[in-house]
């Protein structure tokens, strides 16, 4: 093995520490050099030089190189075009490799793997022989595997990547089944996989069982680190107790996970959410170098205060997946037409997990064609989406939010085209009499947020409009458990068009 003597010159950032050379060959602990390993450090190179990571496209011409397959078997098992991937991609791909990871060598398809195979072991040695405190990062909880690939994200796991540094709280918002938990997961794995130095222990915690505020802090304190006994835990005293989880959480650089945190808001009892939001304010404001990231539906009313443009509180609402990615799922569930999966992934704006009960019901009721599903024209939706709505509607959403819902879809069925503001506005004040505007922006903002509407902003008039997605306009429609149309709602039930 060489050592490389220049590294620190010529990488600034990350190898920011002093080499002691004479160290590196004791402290040799090199890991097995995986595929994954070396992109992690070839990304963190990369974002660190053009503040992105390598595009799906990249990776796929990366991996194919590694592999030692030729261009067309590339092409052939990606979404990607020969040409696109072997005149597009790679020319490009192979100047910037020989730009970070090249030094001085010109990085193509048939080095590639014995170059970035040395300079990810080497990299690995630079770090452990330039700082212990980096030597491991403690994972604690089990993250979830998700067994399936994991496709696109590399804007959001680029914008995480930011964001946990800056912040101390980072909240992942958006509906049911979108990829919060999934892209948290990875986020961490990612993390785990590569030594950097913002955290020394990464916590993976789930809340969907909606733990009392006491038994969460215990539940935390347990798994950061675990008690000799449980005498060691103040008695009872729910501060102490918090007190005692900061003091572990400020001891050393951590990155919590809070899964499903909106399990913790759910329960309509004003005392038990008025004691979490104090908590997490409170833990907010005195996590030092450590940060919390959240996965929710949505943001908890307690919570709209702290969302402010210089808080230490930070929103990243999770939309679905890019039509490519979309399209890569679909297809590794078993559809193959691709304009077909396009239709599909627009449809269902991308949701993987409503993707994934679409493919289900198109292999099991439609022998996998696509089209036949869709010339059907019946929109469909899981039963983890129908729950979450049953719970928005049944508990969650106001009266006048409800009322928003159910005008825009009734308008959309005679229109077929998105509900401006000023139209909307006009309506819904003539129909019901006592709603102000400042209530109607309100609930539209909530409504947003819980990505229950789409807007859209007219590049001419920059007027917005208001639209729903075809599974919530379905939901709307068929109001299965009657939550949609109360009883102190004046609408009837309309019929809307599947
Ligand atoms: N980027 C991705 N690539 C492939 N599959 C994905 C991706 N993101 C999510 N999935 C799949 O979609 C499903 C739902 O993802 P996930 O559980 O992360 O959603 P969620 O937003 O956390 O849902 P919930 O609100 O119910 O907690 C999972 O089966 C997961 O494997
Ligand atoms: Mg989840």
């Amino acid at each position: 093995m060489t050592f490389i003597t220049n590294f620190k010159s010529q990488y600034p950032k990350p190898f920011s520490i002093n080499l002691r050379q004479q160290d590196a060959p004791t402290l040799l602990f090199t890991p097995k050099v995986t595929f994954d390993l070396a992109l992690a450090v070839v990304n963190k190179l990369v974002f660190a030089e053009k503040s992105r990571y390598l595009s799906e496209a990249e990776v796929a011409v990366m991996k194919g190189a590694w592999d030692d397959d030729e261009y067309d078997y590339i092409a052939n098992n990606s979404t990607y075009s020969l040409n696109y991937l072997q005149r597009g991609i790679a020319p490009r791909l192979w100047d910037l490799l020989s730009e970070t990871i090249g030094r001085g060598q010109r990085v193509g398809k048939k080095n590639l793997r014995i170059i970035l195979e040395q300079f990810t072991e080497e990299y690995y040695i630079y770090n452990f022989a330039t700082n212990e405190s980096q030597k491991s990062v403690e994972v604690k909880g089990s993250i979830p595997s998700y067994k399936a690939n994991f496709y696109g994200r590399t804007e959001e796991l680029a914008q995480l990547d930011e964001l946990v540094t800056k912040q101390r709280c980072v909240m992942l918002v958006g509906v049911a089944g979108i990829g919060k938990s999934a892209l948290a997961a990875k986020f961490l794995e990612n993390l785990s996989a590569e030594f950097q130095p913002n955290f020394s222990c990464l916590i993976w915690k789930s809340v969907s069982h909606a733990p009392s505020l006491q038994d969460l802090v215990i539940e935390l304190i347990e798994l950061i680190q675990p008690c000799e006994s449980e005498l060691s835990l103040p008695n009872n005293n729910t501060q102490a107790i918090i007190s005692l989880l900061i003091k572990q959480l400020r001891s050393r650089n951590c990155l919590l996970v809070l899964d499903a945190f909106d399990a913790l808001f759910q329960k309509n009892v004003f005392q038990e959410k008025l004691d979490y939001s104090l908590f997490f304010r409170r833990l907010i404001q005195d996590l030092n170098q450590s940060c919390l990231l959240l996965t929710s539906r949505f943001l908890p009313d307690e919570f709209d205060d702290l969302i402010t443009p210089d808080s230490l509180i930070q929103e990243l609402k999770i939309e679905g997946l890019d039509t490519k990615s979309a399209i890569q799922l679909l297809t590794e569930k078993g559809l193959t037409d691709k304009e077909n999966c396009t239709r599909i992934a627009k449809v269902y704006r991308g949701n993987p997990s409503e993707l994934e009960a679409v493919v289900h019901r198109v292999n099991h009721f439609f022998a996998g064609n696509a089209k036949l599903f869709l010339d059907n024209k019946s929109t469909i939706f899981s039963s983890k989406f129908e729950a979450a709505l049953n719970q928005m509607f049944g508990d969650l959403l106001s009266l006048t939010q409800r009322q928003i819902l159910i005008y825009i879809a009734e308008e959309i069925v005679q229109s077929q085209k998105s509900i401006g503001f000023s139209k909307l506005l006009k309506d819904m004040k003539s129909k019901h009499n006592l709603v102000t505007t400042l209530e109607l922006i309100k609930a539209i903002e909530k409504l947003e947020r819980q990505s229950l509407v789409e807007t859209i902003k007219d590049p001419i008039t920059q007027e917005i409009s208001f639209n729903l997605q075809p599974i919530i306009k379905k939901y709307i429609e068929i109001d299965p458990i009657g939550a949609v149309h109360e009883s102190n709602n004046c609408y009837p039930k309309i019929a809307i068009a599947s």
